[in-house]
């Protein structure tokens, strides 16, 4: 294993920095050997010193890739920390049609998962909603999944995923009714995947061409960034989020003292934000998609046989989730 020196520990520390935001001191050392070294190594440098000016340098973009896809910690798992998907299923999106289903189209639902990983997040909301929605058709869904990770964007995209990765987080009923069996284990149905598109995305570069949402996750990605940055980051988003959309981060992350333009709300055992500038409701007649009383009856139907009725009625029940 090439040894990170000390004198070069800034130098390198800068330039990971430069190209993701994550912020990596003295105590940090063990991840950059750890991870880089056999990047490093792979490029023909003796150094990291080296790598940093080969990368610079690269025309191509491989090498800074290839740190990027190294030093970004990718780990997920299906329905991760199980409430945020309770609190979309049972108080989000039927808030979300009752509202929306004054408009004359199909209800639009979009959500973005920032930071999405390999994906596991995005599907665990499409499963979410193919449960609690049935006939998805009646709705115009558009889900986006982006990462600064080519790699981890690529196996999203690709949407298959090893035994071990579904047995993280997916009860069997789920696995059965949305993946087919494949050679290296699990692949998510089309139906679901044809719900996502996925995308390569730097949180730390201009991002307002993704669009606008109703609901975004961004979980477990702003702990690597210093404070400015995480500021910078959700005020962003705020921006690209409806006026009365929903803002959901990390079990361990908050927005307190960092972002007062949001307000933490809280239902059951989640905590979610909302921006504190008055939403406006758009008020048009007859839609046509079912309001949040219709999915009650909508849940009844052989498209939907594991969907349930109302929050209010169903407050503690979870699906495709262990704890
Ligand atoms: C720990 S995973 C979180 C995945 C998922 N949101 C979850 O909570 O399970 C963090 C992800 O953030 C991504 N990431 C790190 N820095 C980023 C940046 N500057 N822009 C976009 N994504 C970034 C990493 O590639 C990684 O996939």
């Amino acid at each position: 294993m090439i040894r990170l020196l000390p004198d070069e520990r800034s130098v390198v520390a800068q330039y990971i920095y430069s190209l993701c935001a994550i912020t990596l001191d003295q105590s940090k050392d063990y991840l950059i050997e750890g991870r880089l070294s056999a990047v490093a190594e792979q490029a023909g440098c003796r150094s990291y010193l080296e790598l940093v000016n080969r990368a610079r340098t690269d025309a191509t973009g491989a090498l800074k890739r290839s740190i990027i896809n190294e030093i970004t910690t990718n780990e997920t798992l299906f329905f991760r920390d199980s409430s945020p998907f309770d609190l979309l299923r049972y108080k989000i999106i039927p808030e979300v049609i009752d509202r929306r289903a004054k408009t004359t189209q199909k209800v639009p639902l979009r959500i973005w998962s920032a930071a999405c990983s390999t994906g596991q997040e995005i599907y665990s909301i499409a499963i979410v909603l193919a449960e609690l929605l049935g006939d998805l058709s009646r709705y115009q869904i558009r889900l986006v999944g982006t990462d600064i990770s080519d790699q981890a964007v690529a196996k999203a995209s690709a949407g298959i995923f090893s035994h071990l990765e579904v047995s993280r987080g997916l009860v069997d009923s789920a696995r059965a009714r949305y993946f087919t069996a494949h050679e290296s284990g699990w692949k998510i149905r089309d139906e679901l995947r044809s719900l996502v598109t996925f995308r390569r995305m730097n949180l730390m570069e201009d991002f307002s061409s993704v669009g606008k949402f109703d609901v975004v996750f961004c979980r477990n990605v702003a702990i690597y960034f210093n404070e400015p940055d995480r500021a910078s980051l959700f005020n962003r988003i705020e921006q690209r989020m409806e006026a009365d959309g929903y803002l959901i981060i990390g079990s361990m992350e908050s927005l307190s003292g960092l972002c007062p333009q949001f307000e933490s709300k809280r239902h059951l055992r989640s905590v979610y934000y909302q921006s504190k500038a008055p939403a406006t409701l758009v008020n048009t007649p007859t839609s046509t998609t079912p309001s949040l009383m219709a999915l009650s009856r909508l849940a009844a139907s052989p498209a939907a046989p594991a969907a349930t009725p109302t929050p209010a009625l169903r407050p503690a029940l979870t699906f495709g989730s262990r704890k």
